[in-house]
């Protein structure tokens, strides 16, 4: 006797008519015509049955805030920095754990399994760190949290950032942050990687940081981040984030750039919706396309996770939780347009930013933890074309999500009565 068993799946990787049997939180069977018995069976119906969606970036110290205490007028990056910093003193560690929590019931209705959060270490008083220690803690049997200590003000800039940063750490924070691109000088820039990455190393821990979020192409800390990460022996464990400035980069410089970085075995993660929103912006025209060069990036062998970075806070007043859109918005401004390459934006807000962020037991195989959703699409690619309704979000084995599937009634002479926005897939 199983404790679940989805019937009739169709898998990320194409196969169909698959039922995935769960017991004590495991997957124990994926495999065609499952006869065993369970307590609780559903009836995928052909649908899309994928691990949950992981958003390897996000600030969820931030998030929901928008209109405190007031609007981002010019949307650009400086101006959202500088409207956080009026936010954190007004703001308490009870709000802070509230909104987070709110944001977590939603990204667990869209999907969402795993998020990593950037948390702003440039506060004496941490009420960031503190609030989304606690979140972590309240949520950890339904999404995994993994925190990142982020120095917003830059850990060489801002006098006590970086015994900040360190206290947030000796408290529990997972991951190492950093911004060299708003340090004072390029040389403070690469000096702070160093010095980050070094606190990494002898802490064991994994390395994100904000690189090169810029359009100038002289920006390039990402090589020093490279050459730290191989000098200290952390390939794999550390994540270049945005990296926008590689989009402007002589093509000289690039050839020479990325197989350092394949070398350092860096992970890049580009967050499409705020790159193409915030980048660009002291262009006239031609205007720069905001973010990195996700196809070379790729094709040189560097592991990609799409972030969604800002939901609803100073930088970014959009945003649903929804890392489909994410991925279509990657598709388009990376213009990742043949059919593999837009299955593979799929696996850059799935399997790639698991692996970026080092989760355990994640995937559709047989051990690993069952954790899945069920979307309304007939493949992965349909899936980012229509960003469907979640029917079910399944974690431990255990539904925790549902939603009813969106049928449209019609009235109509001589036509169906309903629209399945799903049976418009093509035929394989
Ligand atoms: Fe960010």
């Amino acid at each position: 006797m199983f404790d679940l068993i989805l019937r009739n799946a169709t898998l990320p990787d194409g196969r169909t008519g698959v039922d995935i049997a769960c017991r004590d939180g495991v997957i124990e069977a994926v495999e065609t015509g499952i006869t065993a018995e369970a307590k609780e069976v559903i009836d995928a119906g052909g649908y899309l049955v994928s691990p949950p969606f992981v958003d390897p970036h996000f600030h969820m110290d931030a998030t929901l805030s928008l209109g405190r205490p007031r609007m981002n007028v010019s949307g650009t990056l400086l101006e959202g920095i500088a409207l956080w910093g009026e936010l954190k003193p007004l703001q308490s560690v009870d709000e802070i754990v509230e909104r987070a929590l709110r944001y977590c019931d939603l990204a667990v209705a869209q999907g969402i399994g795993a998020i990593r959060s950037h948390v702003d270490t440039c506060d004496d008083e941490l009420k960031g760190v503190e609030a989304l220690l606690e979140v972590r803690s309240q949520v950890k049997d339904y999404l995994d949290l993994q925190l990142v200590a982020f120095p917003q003000d830059g850990v060489l800039r801002d006098p006590s950032a970086m015994q900040n940063t360190l206290r947030a750490l000796d408290m529990g924070v997972d991951v190492v942050g950093g911004i060299p691109h708003f340090e004072r000088t390029m040389a403070d820039g690469a000096a702070s990687v160093r010095q980050l990455c070094e606190i990494a190393a002898d802490r064991g821990l994994r390395v994100d940081m904000h690189c090169d979020e810029s359009d100038d192409p002289m920006s390039r800390h990402i090589e020093t981040l490279a050459y730290e990460t191989q000098r200290l022996g952390l390939q794999g464990r550390v994540a270049g984030s945005h990296l926008t400035s590689m989009h402007s980069m002589d093509n000289y410089y690039v050839s020479k750039l990325i197989p350092l970085m394949v070398e350092a075995g860096i992970h890049a993660i580009p967050n499409p919706a705020i790159n193409i929103m915030i980048q660009g912006k002291h262009d006239s025209y031609p205007k720069r396309r905001g973010m990195t060069r996700v196809r070379e990036l790729r094709d040189a062998g560097i592991t990609i996770g799409f972030g969604s970075d800002c939901v609803m806070d100073p930088w970014y007043s959009l945003g649903k939780a929804d890392m489909l859109d994410i991925a279509f918005m990657g598709l388009h401004v990376g213009q990742l347009c043949s059919r593999k390459d837009m299955a593979w934006c799929f696996d850059a807000v799935t399997a790639n930013s698991a692996h970026i962020m080092g989760l355990e037991g994640y995937g559709l195989t047989k051990g690993s933890q069952a954790n899945m959703v069920l979307l309304q699409a007939r493949d992965t690619t349909e899936a980012i074309r229509l960003r469907p309704t979640r029917l079910a979000v399944i974690r431990h084995g255990a539904v925790i999500a549902q939603a009813p599937r969106q049928l449209s009634a019609l009235r109509l002479t001589g036509r169906p009565d309903q629209v399945d926005p799903a049976s418009y897939a093509p035929k394989a």
